[in-house]
């Protein structure tokens, strides 16, 4: 998985040791893509392609692209034909039967210029299939980086970088630029983390690159403080507020 800020370089051996959990939690998407024997799928956002080699189990024919070269590389290593491409900027034409993404178009505001690319990848009745944060999504967790930075004017303005669509709203998208929607819902999927200090360590780098280490610590210490009531629990450890948005849409 990557992020399509470059000043907000991933720290590949913290994503792996704290987010393994994005991948193992994708497999219901790789279901509803239902790859098939010849097709030729991208997956886009492939990281260290343990879902790329999923849908590969099929037979399908399996190009990964990731915005970190870090990514890429080990995705290669495991076997995946992978290399590096912006989502918003992809030298492909016309010539996938589906498009699949996990848990990577949050990262990505320019949305439409997203889609634009997506559909110009596919082939007229190609498939586009993927799941990422949708609208309410990490609420408390935006809500308390957003409470520490006004309670520290010297941090600046907060600035969430994410983009959380709506169903309705996503769907309207798609429809505008060439798509017909089969499928797009709200799914509300609490998530186990090991630490909400370790997800602030490794997802929030770009909100907090203007700070010196003490204000990290010292953020990331009140972010936890404010949100340990609000998400964890003696019983379930720490559970990310996370809201997924799921569509499947067909190029027409
Ligand atoms: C997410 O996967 O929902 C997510 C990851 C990092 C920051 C915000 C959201």
């Amino acid at each position: 998985m990557k992020k399509e800020q470059e000043t907000n370089e991933w720290h590949v051996e913290k994503y792996t040791r704290h987010a393994g959990f994005v991948s193992a939690l994708g497999m219901p998407v790789v279901d509803l893509l239902a790859p098939e024997e010849d097709e030729k799928i991208l997956d886009l956002g492939c990281g260290e392609g343990t879902l790329a080699l999923e849908i590969a189990k099929s037979g399908a024919e399996v190009v990964g692209v990731d915005l970190s070269e870090e990514m890429a590389e080990i995705a290669r290593e495991k076997g995946v034909d992978a290399f590096v491409a912006s989502v918003t900027d992809l030298p492909f034409c016309e010539e996938f039967d589906a498009v699949f993404s996990n848990a990577v178009l949050h990262w990505v505001k320019e949305s439409r210029t997203a889609v634009k690319n997506i559909a110009g990848s596919l082939k007229k009745g190609g498939r586009f299939v993927a799941e990422f944060g949708g609208e309410g999504n990490v609420a408390h967790i935006v809500e308390a980086m957003q409470e520490v930075f006004t309670m520290h004017p010297e941090y600046g303005t907060f600035e969430a970088m994410w983009y959380f669509p709506g169903d309705k709203a996503y769907t309207k998208l798609l429809e505008e630029e060439g798509f017909r929607v089969e499928y797009a819902e709200l799914i509300p999927r609490p998530t186990p983390i090991d630490d909400i200090a370790n997800w602030l360590m490794v997802f929030t780098n770009g909100v907090t690159e203007h700070l010196n280490k003490e204000e990290i610590k010292i953020f990331r210490h009140e972010v936890r403080e404010i949100l340990k009531p609000k998400l964890y629990s003696e019983k379930e450890g720490w559970m990310a507020d996370y809201v997924r948005i799921r569509v499947k849409a067909v190029k027409t």
